[in-house]
């Protein structure tokens, strides 16, 4: 399936002040990562999920989440064989039957959130970058155990593969770019060393390049054999958060912390086009479609954007067309515990229940209930069937000593809120915004 024509002219005839061609609406968080499948997509969230997306003439439209991670998913590629390989804040990674939604396999034993993710050449390996310092090496098929690369190599954001699978490159917090040999897992050199830490990298084996994005807003394109720089794409943003390559290899897109989109000409590395694409915060998830025809972005609003490559960047344009992230809403106008809430808890808990897809269990009602109960809400084994009974005191205390102290075991994320006066502000909000 294609992006039809038909559907571009429909969404651009409907009077978008940008030139969003669609969404891809429903999840319950900010969008990590995007990934192009044929004719399709795969979107990566905050909320835990994975979406799994059509891209017909009819617009975007929902197939299935992709439910199983326990905390924001980061990266998501698609595998062969209908398959897709997911990381997460969880420390795991999963491979997906995309067609059932079925979870096939969890590959466990990083000991921090895993953020780069990429599949081999043959599709018989997966490959994971962790804020542990390492990475590894995954069969697809059959249970084998995987192969560790590294101990100490930094906070590693970002994999990919050579075109021959023979080596891996390692983009990491440190501020280098690692060669590793796919088949040793020895580090065999060090490509760049920019630093400041890289967050992104890009590779067009066949034109000889790797591409990378890093946190100062250094945004280069490197010699695949001497390391050395082709291009410097840098403008004055930072940090560059995302990286894609569209499908003929001939366009870099970069997405960054400003909510910017450039469209690098990798022919002559000229900037081909150069836009807003976020009305407020980063660009961190971006893909070429299968076509090539659109550039799917996401950032902190819960629904990423499509633009067609053909109208983008033409005028200025914004991912919330619509209404603004829920979080962007003026803090100077809220009380203190309703400004306690947006900051610290609205990103993962909704007050009412209507389409919540949160990465917690909406809050409505939650005074007086016992600890997990919501239904239909998959809690830690810690919460479920716990004795717990949310009200005054043991809200406050959940974040007097934190969640993880609290309820041991439990998912939701280590935080605090010392100031006593910031708790009883906060629980006086929620007593009235949670009222069922
Ligand atoms: C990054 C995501 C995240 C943030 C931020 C977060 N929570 Fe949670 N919260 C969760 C998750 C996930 C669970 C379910 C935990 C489990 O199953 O172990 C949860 C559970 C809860 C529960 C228990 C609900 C029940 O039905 O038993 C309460 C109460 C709660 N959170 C309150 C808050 C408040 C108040 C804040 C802000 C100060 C907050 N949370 C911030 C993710 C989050």
């Amino acid at each position: 399936m294609r992006l039809a024509a038909a559907a571009i002219a429909l969404a651009l005839s409907a009077g978008a002040a940008s030139a969003e061609l669609a969404r891809l609406a429903g999840h319950g968080g900010p969008i990590r990562d995007v990934a192009a499948t044929q004719g399709g997509a795969l979107s990566a969230s905050f909320d835990n999920a994975v979406g799994v997306w059509t891209l017909g003439a009819d617009g975007p439209l929902l197939a299935r989440w992709l439910d199983g991670h326990e905390a924001a998913v980061n990266r998501v590629v698609p595998a062969p064989g209908g398959r897709a390989f997911s990381v997460a804040d969880d420390f795991t990674a999963i491979l997906w039957d995309v067609e059932t939604g079925a979870a096939l396999r969890r590959f466990e034993g990083h000991r921090g959130k895993v953020m780069g993710a990429a599949i081999s050449p043959d599709g018989r390996l997966a490959a994971t970058a962790s804020w542990d310092g390492t990475a590894a090496l995954w069969p697809l098929d059959g249970d084998g155990p995987p192969r560790w690369i590294g101990e100490r190599l930094g906070a590693l954001n970002d994999v990919a593969f050579s075109g021959d699978g023979r080596t891996l490159y390692l983009a990491s917090g440190d501020g280098t770019i690692r060669e590793v040999d796919a088949a040793s897992g020895e580090v065999t050199r060090t490509l760049v060393s920019h630093g400041f830490g890289v967050n992104r990298i890009a590779l067009n084996e066949a034109e000889g390049w790797l591409a990378y994005g890093a946190v100062d807003g250094g945004t280069r394109a490197v010699d695949l054999v001497t390391g050395e720089t082709l291009a410097d794409l840098t403008l004055d943003r930072r940090p560059i958060l995302a990286l894609a390559l569209s499908p003929d290899g001939e366009t870099l897109a970069v997405g960054d912390g400003d909510g910017y989109i450039m469209l690098v000409d990798a022919r002559d590395w000229s900037i081909a086009r150069d836009f807003r694409a976020a009305a407020r915060g980063p660009v961190w998830a971006l893909a070429f479609t299968d076509d090539g025809a659109a550039i799917i972005a996401g950032g902190l609003d819960d629904a990423a954007a499509i633009w067609p490559l053909a109208t983008a960047g033409a005028p200025r344009g914004a991912l919330a067309a619509g209404a603004a992230p829920r979080f962007h809403r003026d803090p100077a106008t809220m009380g203190n515990g309703e400004r306690q809430f947006f900051r610290k808890c609205s990103i993962c808990h909704s007050l009412d229940t209507e389409g919540d897809r949160r990465a917690g269990p909406t809050l409505k009602g939650v005074f007086g209930r016992r600890a997990g109960t919501v239904a239909g809400y998959a809690y830690s084994d810690a919460l479920d069937g716990s004795p717990i009974v949310w009200d005054e005191t043991t809200i406050s205390a959940l974040f007097d000593i934190g969640p993880d102290h609290y309820v041991p075991g439990t998912k939701m994320p280590m935080q605090r809120i010392t100031g006593a006066k910031d708790r009883a502000d906060l629980i006086a909000f929620l007593k009235e915004a949670t009222r069922p």
